[in-house]
């Protein structure tokens, strides 16, 4: 996998937050020095990590040139990371950023000092295909797609597809699918199916560890703990732990 993989899905609550938080919290308890960049307005990466503090900078600041990336990062003793904070704000910056040349590629550029000091960065990404994903992807030479079989739509994935082919004719970068990550799924009979839908329209692989719903995932968030601390045992938290794992080979 490259330094820089985003989380990315237009749906959204299919679990891209969840999941690379608890991910980022897995790699670092390997050993791995991890950036994690919440591209989100809602700003869910940074709360379910940070509570309901507040950041002087953010990810909005450096977008913005006010400020270099590491000026913005701070470090969550709990998840073993390191976290560059999203803040409301961030929700009026496509307008900022639409006339700036090289729009695509902003965030890129803001990164391009500190993505050398980590072993990989993560970008939790909003649920859309704006062009603050844009940005991420552009960043990205990985990305992985959390999808909840529940509601799954093969319409979903192909216009993701759709936007990275637009973006490797129109801008040439190439960003590969490193996976689907099957996440809140209640019945495995329909996980199978949604599996045999991708296998059968498209060659993109499918992560074998699957994360079942479990409530206890939320409560984690609202404890601001990893799944790894809150409740390793949990066959949510295992799912998490062997994803990493599986995602890292
Ligand atoms: N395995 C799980 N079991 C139960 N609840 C989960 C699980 N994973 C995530 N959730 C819950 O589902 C909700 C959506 O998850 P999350 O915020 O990670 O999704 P998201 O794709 O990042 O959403 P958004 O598109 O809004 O950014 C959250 O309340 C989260 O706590
Ligand atoms: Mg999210």
């Amino acid at each position: 996998m490259s330094n820089i993989v985003s989380f990315i899905n237009q749906k959204g609550g299919v679990a891209k937050t969840t999941t690379a938080i608890n991910v980022a919290a897995q790699w670092s308890q390997l050993g791995k020095k991890i950036l994690l960049i919440d591209l989100d307005p809602q700003a869910s990466a940074t709360r379910a990590i940070f509570g309901d503090n507040e950041f002087e900078n953010t990810i909005y600041d450096v977008l913005t040139s006010e400020i270099e990336a590491k000026e913005a990062v701070v470090h969550s003793e709990s998840f073993g990371i390191d976290v560059i904070p999203s803040e409301i704000m961030l929700s009026g910056i496509e307008i900022i950023l639409s006339s700036k040349f090289g729009r695509e590629s902003i965030l890129k550029r803001g990164l391009a000092e500190v993505k050398d000091n980590y072993d990989i960065v993560i970008i939790d990404c909003s649920p859309s295909l704006g062009l603050l994903t844009v940005n991420a992807l552009i960043a990205s030479k990985d990305i992985v797609i959390p999808v909840c079989p529940e509601y799954f739509s093969l319409k979903g994935i192909e216009l993701i597809l759709e936007t990275l082919k637009n973006i490797h004719t129109g801008l040439g970068h190439k960003i590969n699918v490193r996976g689907i990550i099957i996440s809140k799924y209640r019945n495995r009979r329909i996980v199978e199916q949604v599996i045999q839908d991708l296998r059968s329209n498209y060659s993109i692989p499918v992560f074998n560890n699957y994360i079942p719903d479990s409530i206890v995932v939320e409560e984690a968030h609202h404890k601001h703990l990893p799944m790894r601390k809150f409740s390793p045992k949990n066959p949510a938290g295992l799912a998490l732990a062997n994803l990493a794992m599986e995602m890292w080979a």
